[in-house]
């Protein structure tokens, strides 16, 4: 079955999100390389890749589905941040963004009544429920545990611990 334009676009665009998704994971990584958060770091270094697996996995799917994919040119991401927290919120802030996005890519799935996508999208709808409830979690560490020096240090060597066990597992 044929894409229709609609979908198609959808589907184009979310390249874009999920590039720069990458791009803005890999500048977080970067700040907390240099800042001295290593296991943050480690642990959005990994968050980039991840990000860039989930374009190429559209990527495919749509030049399986006749595409073609078109690869956007991807935004400057922010390149300082004020604190690990504040890091931690915009990350939050761009899942929210893309899972509104790929809720609005199952709706035309459905309108279209195009099952392919529809499933193809099914695995995105559970992982970014995964991907919001993991920096909702880290966020709730910073009441928990505090934002005083010691604290970050410990919220940076659970980010550490977490860095391989977060991966996708489809
Ligand atoms: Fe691929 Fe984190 O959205």
């Amino acid at each position: 079955m044929k894409l229709s334009l609609k979908m198609k676009k959808a589907l184009n665009d979310q390249i874009g999100l999920e590039a720069n998704a990458s791009n803005s994971y890999l500048a977080m990584a970067s700040w907390c390389e240099v800042t001295g958060y290593e296991g943050a770091a480690s642990y959005f270094y990994a968050q980039s890749d991840e990000e860039r697996t989930h374009m190429l996995k559209i990527v495919h799917y749509l030049n399986d589905m006749g595409g073609p994919a078109t690869i956007p040119a991807t935004g400057t991401p922010s390149s300082s941040y004020k604190s690990l927290e504040t890091l931690i919120k915009t990350a939050l802030k761009n899942e929210q963004l893309v899972t509104k996005a790929i809720h609005k890519m199952v709706e035309i799935s459905q309108k279209d009544k195009d099952h392919s996508t529809y499933a193809f999208l099914e695995w995105f709808v559970n992982e970014q429920v995964q991907e919001e409830t993991k920096f909702e979690t880290l966020l709730q560490k910073f009441d928990l545990i505090g934002r005083d020096k010691l604290a970050i240090n410990e919220i940076d060597k659970l980010l550490a611990t977490q860095t391989t066990a977060e991966e996708p597992t489809a």
